[in-house]
């Protein structure tokens, strides 16, 4: 993974947040990933007045790129926090992945290798994970 895929994933997901639709939980969140060919899918956070049924960044990102046809992720950069003021979404923190997403991704492994998952807070504030490291002993059919 070059510093410049990392940049742009980590800016595609910034801007993704922007679409967040959190009114319930007031946590914004937004997530990009990219397949083998370098194209790039972004998604954020969609909830709903049913709480359970909200669909989390990371998934979004996932759904419409596996309905768009791929099936291999080799990264995916996520971005996520509080809301303190409609004009400044600063993050705060970290977002890792739930546990959910964390096995979602597990599906869409590289042929050979891992997804690095990238959290961040700023294009130049972010730690990368491999996903097993994140999630050992993924549920396999
Ligand atoms: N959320 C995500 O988008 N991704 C995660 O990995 C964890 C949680 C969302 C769901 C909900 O809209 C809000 O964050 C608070 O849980």
């Amino acid at each position: 993974m070059t510093d410049n895929v990392i940049n742009l994933l980590i800016k595609e997901a910034l801007k993704a947040r922007e679409m967040a639709y959190a009114p319930y939980s007031k946590y914004l969140v937004g997530a990009a990933l990219v397949v083998p060919s370098g194209k790039i899918y972004t998604g954020c956070n969609v909830e709903n007045a049913s709480y359970g049924l909200t669909n989390c960044a990371e998934r979004t990102a996932i759904f419409k790129a596996v309905s768009e046809g791929q099936r291999h992720i080799d990264a995916i950069a996520i971005v996520g926090g509080p809301l303190i003021d409609d004009d400044n979404l600063e993050t705060d923190g970290y977002a890792y992945p739930c546990g959910a997403c964390r096995q979602v991704m597990a599906e869409f492994r590289p042929e050979s290798g891992d997804i690095s998952v990238i959290v961040a807070k700023s294009e130049t504030d972010y730690k990368i994970f491999r996903l097993s490291e994140l999630l050992p002993h993924t549920f396999n059919i």
